[in-house]
């Protein structure tokens, strides 16, 4: 899908000379300027440290670009879903990697050129999460221009995402162009196109794979979301867990281009068992992709041009990332372009040191989903609109 025709949803308006989105890199006069950096800073945490640094590593080429220019930067972003969580271990991590400050408001008045601050977690004020307009002002007011950079928070309409921009000249950092651009490109991708979407929630990707089943060659779900086709397809999924969609007249059924595992891992009692998807017993719980299922997997991968993947396809969080792991080991071999995004996913492929493998490592989670669904995020209507 050539660029030009996402804009003509928004008006054709604000583009940089490149014809992509307003870019930081197109500011004049940084030296002196109030910044306010929206960064992509939700980091998981573990015992007060911050256990994989990824979005940070991606948020240091704007940040020191912004700092070597001389700008005033001004750091926000948030963490976690609970008002108490603190971007103190992400202060903690990020001053390793570079130079930057901690403190309030009022303390960012105080900055001199060159120099940066990181805010405290944007959600300790509910007025964040409400997309609150008095908060997006008390934000606006700290700077000059607005610049977002997180990308991975985007879909969010949140007051630091699409409120700051009604009062402050919008700009995007680099890691939110990369992710445009690279996202854009796999929405029109290089046949055979192969998309692999796992994870759980069914009822918020089912108009992704709708899409997908269109415009790529094959669409691989697993994980989870893999759960609702097999009890649609009237299997016994015992204890799995499943969405609220019921997919049971769905057209996504009989959809040829839609594969699902034909074998699964099941947790029963203290034992781990691999069966047919269509052998899972009562009081089972389906946690992982079976071994027939990845060399099946396998094969298409190694067909691919293009491969598009978000999510884990086993429980990650009850230890079941062998799957993922190993499709993360299959895809790092292969030779098509790709892409993938997902919390989890991504730290598979980081914890096997594979991410130079890999096309593009998207930030994002649920917002590369919503990018991929509809071409554009609520933070980039809110930067380019009239
Ligand atoms: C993410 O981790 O996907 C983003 O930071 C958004 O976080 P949220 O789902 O809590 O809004």
């Amino acid at each position: 899908m050539p660029m030009q025709r996402w804009f003509s949803w928004f008006g054709g308006k604000k583009t940089s000379s490149e014809g992509t989105l307003p870019s930081v890199r197109d500011i004049k006069d940084l030296k002196g300027k109030r910044v306010l950096l929206r960064a992509s800073l939700n980091a998981p945490v573990e015992k007060g440290k911050v256990t994989e640094t990824f979005r940070l590593e991606a948020a240091l080429p704007t940040l020191e670009f912004l700092k070597n220019q001389r700008a005033k930067v001004v750091v926000i972003g948030h963490i976690g879903r609970e008002p108490e969580e603190s971007l103190k271990p992400v202060y903690e991590a990020l001053k390793e990697m570079t130079d930057i400050k901690w403190g309030s408001k009022e303390d960012s008045t105080d900055l001199k050129d060159g120099e940066a601050i990181l805010l405290e977690n944007l959600r300790q004020d509910k007025r964040e999460s409400d997309g609150d307009d008095s908060l997006a002002k008390e934000l606006a007011a700290l700077a000059d221009v607005y610049v977002n950079d997180a990308f991975s928070d985007s879909h969010r309409e949140h007051a630091s995402i699409v409120g700051v921009p009604k009062y402050l000249p919008g700009y995007f950092g680099d890691s939110f162009i990369e992710e445009y651009e690279q996202l854009s490109k796999v929405m029109d991708p290089k046949h055979l196109a192969l998309f692999i979407l796992g994870g759980a929630k069914f009822e918020t990707k089912m108009p992704l794979v709708e899409r997908y089943a269109k415009v790529y060659d094959q669409v691989y779900v697993a994980g989870a979301l893999a759960n609702d086709f097999f009890k649609a397809k009237g299997y016994e999924v015992g204890e799995s867990l499943i969405s609220d969609v019921d997919l049971s007249n769905s057209p996504l059924l009989i959809d040829s281009k839609i594969m699902i595992p034909g074998d699964v891992v099941v947790q029963d009692g203290d034992e781990k068992k691999e069966v047919g998807s269509r052998g899972v017993l009562e009081g089972q719980v389906i946690m992982d992709i079976g071994p027939n299922s990845l060399k099946e997997l396998e094969g298409m991968v190694m067909k691919a041009k293009t491969i598009l993947w978000n999510g884990p396809l086993g429980n990650f969080e009850k230890g079941f990332s062998l799957g993922t792991e190993m499709l993360a080991q299959t895809i790092a071999r292969s030779n098509a372009h790709s892409v993938v995004g997902g919390g989890d996913t991504i730290a598979a492929i980081r914890s096997l040191n594979l991410q130079d493998h890999f096309g593009f490592m998207s930030t994002a989670g649920g917002a590369m989903l919503v990018f991929l669904e509809t071409g554009t995020l609520p933070a980039i209507q809110a930067v380019l609109r009239d």
